[in-house]
């Protein structure tokens, strides 16, 4: 029998920093990871470059059930903490826009720091092993894994969300929730494409590859940014941010003109070159094939002389308020986060304990904490696993 002063479950972002950070304070720790590698979302994401935080990231930008939950941990370690450590290891990191830092190489910069900072302090990590059963003793925890039984006084629980099984996802964290009586609210994807059917489906098709700018609406919010066509449907950071906003059923409206009044400029339009065929004019604004395309779908291939006022009026909606139904999301399988998790009312946040099990923590997306698109979520597996650790 092992026995430990903390046992930390899964090698993600979230753990790594709450291992990193309780070994700096002397705490011996363990981290638990099923899969063959930590740390793979942070591999993949931003593109492999890592888009590791937000130099504007505040309560704002998560949504929850408790949205005050993120505040305390995020205010006691900001996008500057974290900025701190990278740039103490000489990782070298741009601002791609609106304050997402990314790093100038790759994301393995990112994993190697903390890696390196877990070795520094002398953190047990164990790959390919998995965690069969755990119990509460009187002094903490027994779990039964595949390297024996071990006990330790803290058990954290950071195996995030159900996003993208391929790099390790489980829904084991909320089973653990559960066992120890906490409620899990209900999950869905987020920051997802959307898939798309009928002829929506066959322009996306056709369009596959093209971006264009665009403020996208729904669900009492509003994102602009570049939206992209698929050939399943529409993706993009602009649609990628409302789908986490979005319900099934429900429409988004895609303003594809937002330097613009639609109405005014295509009146302008008219007024200036009648003979110009729709797709023409179209043309100045979007790529040629997809000014072409958007014409025919509206069934508006036609000289602008010909279009009526009320026409005219129709076409501009189209235009700056798009209507779309996607018929679905991506699901977990390409989204980059998971909506909804363990219910934090029952966690403290100023620690991450659970209010219902002494010595039990839950860190990281795992959790009821969901961030915007622009390296927000990883700030909130920072900021949590940092909160975690100095109590653990
Ligand atoms: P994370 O998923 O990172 O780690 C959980 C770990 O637990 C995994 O290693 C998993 O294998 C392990 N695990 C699961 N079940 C287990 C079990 N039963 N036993 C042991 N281990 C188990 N965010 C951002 O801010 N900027 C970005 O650029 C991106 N880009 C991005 C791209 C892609 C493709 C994805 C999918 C996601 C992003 N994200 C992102 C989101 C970000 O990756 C995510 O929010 C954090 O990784 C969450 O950190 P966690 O540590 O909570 O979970």
């Amino acid at each position: 029998m092992r026995s430990t002063d903390v046992v930390i479950i899964g090698a993600g972002a979230a753990g790594l920093m709450c291992a990193l950070t309780a070994a700096a304070r002397g705490r011996e720790v363990l981290v638990i990871e099923s899969s063959n590698k930590p740390g793979k979302k942070i591999l993949m994401s931003g593109g492999g470059r890592c888009n590791f935080t937000n130099m504007y990231a505040e309560p704002a930008n998560y949504f929850s059930q408790n949205p005050n939950f993120c505040k305390s941990a995020l205010a006691r370690y900001t996008p500057w903490d974290f900025i701190g450590m990278v740039a103490d290891h000489g990782v070298p990191y741009h601002e791609k826009k609106l304050g997402q830092l990314f790093c100038d190489n790759r994301s393995k910069d990112i994993l190697q720091m903390l890696l390196g900072e877990c070795e520094r302090g002398g953190v047990d990590l164990r790959v390919n092993t998995a965690v069969h059963q755990i119990e509460r003793t009187g002094a903490g925890y027994l779990l039964t894994t595949d390297m024996g039984q071990v006990t330790a006084t803290s058990l954290v629980v950071a195996t995030g969300g159900l996003s993208i099984p391929t790099l390790g996802a489980t829904g084991f964290g909320y089973d653990v929730a559960r066992q120890f009586g906490h409620d899990v609210l209900p999950t869905r994807a987020g920051l997802v494409p959307f898939t798309a059917n009928g002829p929506l489906k066959d322009l996306c098709t056709e369009l596959s590859g093209t971006s264009a700018a665009s403020a996208v609406r729904g669900g009492g919010q509003s994102f602009r940014e570049n939206l992209l066509f698929t050939h399943r449907g529409l993706s993009g950071p602009a649609i990628l941010q409302i789908s986490s906003f979005w319900n099934p059923g429900d429409a988004v409206e895609i303003d594809l003109l937002p330097d613009h009044d639609a109405l005014e400029w295509l009146q302008a339009q008219q007024a200036a070159r009648p003979d110009s065929e729709l797709k023409t004019v179209l043309g100045e604004v979007f790529t040629k094939k997809m000014a072409t395309l958007l014409a025919e779908f509206w069934g508006a291939a036609k000289p602008l002389k010909r279009f009526t006022a009320a026409e005219l009026r129709d076409l501009a909606g189209h235009l700056d308020a798009w209507r779309v139904v996607p018929a679905g999301t991506e699901g977990y399988r390409t989204a980059e986060v998971t909506l909804g998790g363990v219910d934090t009312r029952q966690v403290s946040s100023k620690t991450m304990e659970s209010l219902k099990s002494p010595g039990l923590y839950f860190v990281g997306e795992v959790l009821d904490v969901t961030g915007h698109l622009g390296g927000f979520n990883f700030q909130w597996a920072w900021a949590s696993g940092h909160a975690a650790a100095q109590v653990v």
